[in-house]
């Protein structure tokens, strides 16, 4: 287990008025201005005593590469907890009509510090969640531009987190593992070498932010998300994304083509377990976290298995296998299970949905859209 600093309520007294991280700075990097007020300190020291939370001012949200598959679901239900205008999306894509009129959205680039950080300073966003990345697959055919939005992308936000004291969630991911980690379950704490510029990437994100969190005090929270499966958004270009299109090809044309071997296990996690869990993790007090990076886990299951319990509700789904060497590699070297009893014990996290809830869920959704726009279903 790490040895997280954690300030709970007699030491956030004594560190008066300034935030912990803000305390540190002012301390270790001198000539560098940090800008938290009193009042906002407060309401971060206040979050660290394990007492129930004093009525505070909702956070103020800034979600990165919020039109993802991801975002845009979380910043839903963001904006029912916290209101509407409290929730930025942003990205450097337009955003459909849908999206752009539910709320909040602006452009940003996260290779831009400068254009980051005005938006940060004139949103007053105290909390930021950072979904911007170039995903496994999409990554490796592209190393250069992976390198950058996920390294170079993630040290700004984290140089812009620090300078402004801004709770900040980067999620991690089952790739975040290699050949040589335990696979069956993957614990939190255990070897990682990812061979993939992903997985590279994903654990530098783990360790620079707990290294700045150990060392300044930044509120750094970090989970490995399973591959997410959701009716409504698309997948992003990960080795995952044949869980959400044989949905869609069993409703379409009844043919799925699976580029993994049928035997191929990995863990899985429906989309509002997801959100649910990001949310919860956000909300935890400082003091219950004894990590800074957790595994979550919902249900792990193989090709094979998935289109079996579909043909529970369509029995003339078939299903070819015609692996593809790049994907079927890196599925191979990824855990098949997650070990997610700490985040289960530290904060609570329990999962709603498992295979059977999963696969009743995509199938109505996929089948309600497809009728409301006039499409046949097979
Ligand atoms: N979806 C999953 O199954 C899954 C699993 C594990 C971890 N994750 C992580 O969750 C996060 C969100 O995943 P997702 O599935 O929504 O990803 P996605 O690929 O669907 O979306 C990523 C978004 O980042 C944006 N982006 C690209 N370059 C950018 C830049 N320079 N500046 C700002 N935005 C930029 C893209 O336009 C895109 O909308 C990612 O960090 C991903 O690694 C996702």
């Amino acid at each position: 287990m790490q040895s997280g600093v954690r300030v709970c309520a007699p030491t956030a007294a004594l560190l008066g008025p300034l935030c912990r991280g803000c305390l540190s700075r002012a301390r270790s990097l001198p000539g560098r201005s940090f800008s938290c007020s009193p009042r906002q300190s407060s309401r971060w020291n206040s979050q660290e005593t394990c007492s129930p939370p004093p009525p505070r001012d909702n956070p103020r949200v800034l979600i990165t590469g919020g039109l993802g598959q991801l975002g845009v679901g979380l910043a839903q239900i963001l904006r029912k907890q916290y209101g509407t205008e409290n929730v930025i999306l942003s990205d450097i894509k337009k955003p459909p009509p849908h999206v752009f009129s539910s709320g909040p959205f602006v452009y940003a680039d996260v290779l831009d510090y400068k254009h980051l950080r005005e938006l940060i300073v004139n949103n007053r966003i105290t909390w930021l969640v950072h979904y911007s990345a170039l995903l496994s697959a999409v990554g490796e055919a592209n190393v250069a531009l992976a390198r950058k939005i996920n390294i170079t992308g993630l040290h700004n936000v984290l140089d812009l987190a620090l300078e402004n004291c801004l709770r900040l969630f980067v999620p991690s991911t089952i790739g975040a593992f290699g050949p040589s980690s335990p696979r069956d379950p993957a614990p939190d704490l255990c070897v990682q070498r990812p061979r993939t510029i992903y997985g590279v990437s994903k654990v530098h994100g783990e360790l620079m932010g707990e290294y700045l969190h150990h060392k300044y005090g930044l509120d750094f929270r970090c989970l490995r998300y399973p591959g997410v499966i959701s009716a409504t958004t698309q997948p992003g270009g990960g080795t995952t994304d044949y869980a959400v299109q044989i949905f869609h090809d069993a409703l379409s044309t009844g043919h799925h083509e699976c580029y993994l071997r049928p035997d191929t296990r990995l863990p899985m996690m429906h989309i509002s377990d997801c959100h649910r869990a990001t949310v919860e993790f956000m909300q935890a007090p400082e003091c219950q976290l004894s990590l800074r990076t957790y595994n979550i886990a919902a249900m792990s299951f193989t090709p094979e298995e998935v289109a079996q319990e579909i043909r529970k509700h369509l029995p003339h789904l078939k299903v070819t296998y015609n692996p593809d060497s790049v994907r079927q590699t890196i599925a191979d070297s990824w855990p098949v299970r997650f070990d997610d009893s700490n985040a289960r014990r530290d904060w609570g996290w329990s999962p709603a949905f498992g295979l059977e809830e999963l696969v009743a869920d995509m199938l109505s959704a996929i089948r309600n859209k497809r009728t409301n726009e006039g499409l046949p279903i097979s």
